[in-house]
């Protein structure tokens, strides 16, 4: 148990290194909480819903449900030192909260099979585009079958998880924490680079209008559900990636200010995807409510038909990849904590193990779309689709629910840890209590068709 007075938590996650800077703690969040959610999800999803009353929502569901929880599950984390699974037991004694907090860490651990996949995706894309190869003729939606058909994907998927690997032995701070911090000034670099790009194309404005004048009539019960949806998933939330990263955290950081950092970098970050992807669609005349190959398959028509196109592109697909692999550094940390703490592991062998578990599960989901194991049906879905769908539709939700109940309902010390008293403890507390778990659990009834 305790240790002596004075050797708190603190100095025995200084010495290992678990522990992040404040300001690295941010960047680390920041590069959990922006990646494909943003710049692939997020713009087809809000193309497909209408543009800018879609955005209004997705920002108020940032603050309403996202935030809240954000904190909450930091809290968990910083007041439990333990995994995304442990820290539960450690706040309460009790093994069923620690069963459900395990949830969370399937999710992360089957939500990277399939996020490696699409990041190993980008990586190609990036280095196509460069190479000009991607622009040298042809459809590019064969383009895009030819390489997802072919054992490609599987070679760009160890790449990627070899690089999160290698960011993840080196432990937190000298490697999740230096990895985002030169990853995230670069690609905000990127991001703005092409944001100018992107709004002096003839006919931008219309993208733009789009995108930020909402037109509510638009508005639906399913498009509210969606923006609930992709707000939690944008902020890294229901996969213990927050409580892992809470539990690295330093006593004294503020967890309020963090949140608000963190969820107003998610914030800006869509703003700018939004404003790269919408004036490019419209400027070259294509429908935004293209599904998920709209960066991967209309995205390159417009590259290729713009001035120096092929460094565009190539930029483009970098950004994509950079923020892909900052949170796929996050979700394989999840599992990488809980294999160590479990079976006191080094962090070396527990990252390893993990890595390789997760390639294994992994390949068949990158041949299953359109490679060779695309035949192979369960439930009517590919391998890819039924992971996703069972990790983000069913385990996150779940996972959600746990965090906040957990923090609403059974422990106690919550607004010490997450340093909320008066007036915002009490709305935090409200949220986190009626208003979250009542949301949550009617994403959960709508993306699993419980409910339409
Ligand atoms: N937030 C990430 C994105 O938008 C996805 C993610 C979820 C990463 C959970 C880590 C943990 O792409």
């Amino acid at each position: 148990m305790n240790k002596q007075k004075g050797q708190d938590s603190k100095s025995e996650f200084t010495e290992s290194g678990e522990q992040f800077s404040k300001l690295g703690f941010i960047f680390a969040a920041i590069g959990s909480a922006v990646g494909l959610g943003n710049l692939w999800k997020f713009p087809y999803i809000t193309g497909k819903f209408g543009g800018g009353a879609f955005f209004v929502m997705f920002i108020l569901c940032l603050i309403v449900i996202a935030l809240p929880v954000f904190i909450a599950e930091l809290a968990i984390g910083r007041g439990g030192r333990g995994n995304a699974s442990s820290s539960f037991f450690k706040l309460s004694g009790s093994k069923f909260w620690e069963r459900s907090g395990f949830i969370g860490v399937l999710a992360a651990f089957l939500i990277l099979t399939f996020y490696s996949v699409v990041a190993g995706w980008t990586l190609y894309y990036a280095v196509q585009s460069f190479s000009g190869s991607l622009f040298s003729g042809g459809d590019y939606n064969d383009q895009f079958n030819a390489f997802t058909s072919s054992a490609a994907p599987v070679f760009w998927q160890f790449v990627t998880l070899a690089i999160c690997l290698f960011v993840i032995l080196k432990g937190v701070s000298s490697g999740i924490e230096k990895f985002n911090k030169i990853l995230i000034p670069g690609l905000v670099i990127v991001l703005i680079l092409l944001m100018v790009q992107a709004l002096r194309l003839p006919g931008a404005g219309a993208g733009v209008e789009f995108f930020l004048k909402p037109d509510f009539s638009k508005i639906t019960a399913r498009s509210m559900l969606e923006a609930m949806g992709l707000a939690f998933f944008s902020m890294s939330l229901g996969m213990g990636a927050m409580i892992t990263f809470g539990s690295y955290v330093q006593k004294g950081q503020s967890l309020g200010a963090a949140s608000l950092a963190v969820g107003g970098g998610n914030l800006i970050y869509a703003l700018i995807a939004g404003l790269i992807i919408f004036p490019t669609t419209f400027a070259f005349g294509i429908e935004p409510a293209q599904g998920p190959g709209l960066v991967f398959i209309v995205l390159p028509a417009a590259f290729s038909a713009m001035p120096f196109g092929s460094l565009f592109g190539g930029l483009f697909f970098v950004l994509l990849a950079m923020g892909a692999l900052t949170s796929a550094v996050s979700l394989l940390e999840v599992p990488t904590a809980y294999v160590k703490s479990r079976w006191s592991l080094s962090r070396q062998k527990a990252a390893i193990y993990t890595t390789i578990a997760c390639f294994v599960l992994g390949v068949p989901a990158a041949l299953s779309v359109g490679g060779v194991w695309s035949d192979i049906h369960i439930f009517g879905k590919n391998i890819f689709d039924m992971i996703d769908y069972v990790a983000s539709n069913i385990l996150l939700p779940i996972a959600g629910l746990v965090s906040t109940i957990f923090v609403g309902y059974v422990w106690k010390k919550a607004g010490d840890e997450a340093g909320l008293t008066g007036f915002w403890f009490k709305i935090w507390m409200i949220l986190l209590r009626y208003v979250s778990p009542i949301l949550i659990l009617l994403i959960f009834l709508y993306s699993t068709g419980i409910m339409h």
